[in-house]
């Protein structure tokens, strides 16, 4: 589907969502973009977007969005809060979102989701069909939000959800930078897979989505690269990089996520978004996004 012309509104125009408007803007879109801060509203301007200054929560940006949204990505993040904050941005702000597109008119509708709805762990492949039943609180808020949209599928022409695994690219790139700090130790075994997407491979994504055949409706997608790698490979390789000594794993309990006692070890599959859009990672594994980091 052509895209020059239409209409695309990003709720919570972040890292995801300034990369996307990028993309957007250069293929020819008019693009609205929401975001409850002003500095971060001055920086988005300058991308020839729109920008919109209110709480997605509420409904003060309701009457501010011009109508007719033919494309409409809600990439709205916790924003800090704890439990609190990703209540309010995701379910209240998807409840929000939905009374609007009850209202006026939209289209297509992508909402970046995590991967952190899939409980499962023990080096299993996880694909859309895994249960989500055991989730954490993290990912049963996103879940709620998940289900609100597919509950109102009334409201827009369309919705798509995308479960994201950890997101990394330019200025975002944490192991990276506690390798350059010469970290000592890390906590764990490093033996868990880390599942990874660079910045640049979901925005192409999320284009590809949007510009999907109108056939194609309601379907969740996870969005990651090819090559799931254990973490100790991935800071050991970063270290070879940057002429860093190896950081040891301790062995110790490792950060886990809220509810859960060690992070979580599986591989998260892209095949139905590779086999429905055709959609292929310019960084299929985190040594060629990486590499691109390091050699900007
Ligand atoms: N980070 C990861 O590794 C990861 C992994 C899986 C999935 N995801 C998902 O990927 C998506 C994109 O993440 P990202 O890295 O682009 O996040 P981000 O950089 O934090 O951007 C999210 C934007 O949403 C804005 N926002 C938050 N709450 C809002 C609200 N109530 N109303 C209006 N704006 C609000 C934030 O700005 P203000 O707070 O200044 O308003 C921020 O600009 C999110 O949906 C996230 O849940 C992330």
């Amino acid at each position: 589907m052509d895209l020059h012309g239409k209409r695309l509104v990003i709720l919570g125009c972040g890292y995801v969502g300034a990369a996307v408007a990028r993309l957007a803007r250069a293929a020819g879109l008019q693009v609205d973009a929401l975001t409850r801060n002003p500095t971060r509203a001055a920086e988005i301007s300058e991308l020839g977007v729109n920008p919109v200054v209110a709480d997605l929560a509420t409904d003060a940006w309701h009457e501010r969005i011009v109508p007719g949204a033919d494309l409409v990505l809600n990439c709205v993040s916790a924003g800090g809060g704890g439990l609190d904050g990703y209540r309010g941005s995701y379910v209240e702000g998807m409840r929000s979102f939905v009374a609007w597109a009850r209202r006026v008119p939209v289209g297509t509708v992508v909402y970046t989701s995590s991967t952190s709805v899939y409980p499962q762990s023990g080096g299993v492949v996880v694909d859309e069909t895994a249960l989500t039943e055991g989730a954490g609180e993290t990912g049963r808020i996103l879940l709620e939000a998940e289900a609100a949209l597919r509950g109102a599928a009334g409201a827009c022409g369309r919705w798509f959800i995308l479960r994201l695994a950890g997101i990394y690219g330019p200025g975002r790139h944490h192991f990276l930078d506690q390798v350059r700090a010469g970290t000592a130790e890390m906590k764990g075994d490093g033996s868990h897979h880390l599942n990874l997407v660079h910045r640049d491979d979901i925005s192409t994504a999320i284009m590809a989505v949007l510009a999907s055949p109108p056939a194609l409706r309601g379907e969740i997608f996870n969005l990651v690269d090819d090559t799931p790698t254990p973490k100790a490979e991935v800071v050991q390789w970063l270290a070879g990089q940057v002429g860093q000594p190896a950081p040891l794993f301790s062995g110790g309990p490792a950060s886990a996520r809220r509810g859960f006692l060690s992070p979580p070890d599986r591989l998260i599959s892209n095949a139905k978004l590779k086999a429905a859009l055709g959609w292929r990672p310019q960084f299929p594994s985190f040594r060629e996004g990486y590499a691109a980091i390091l050699s900007a």
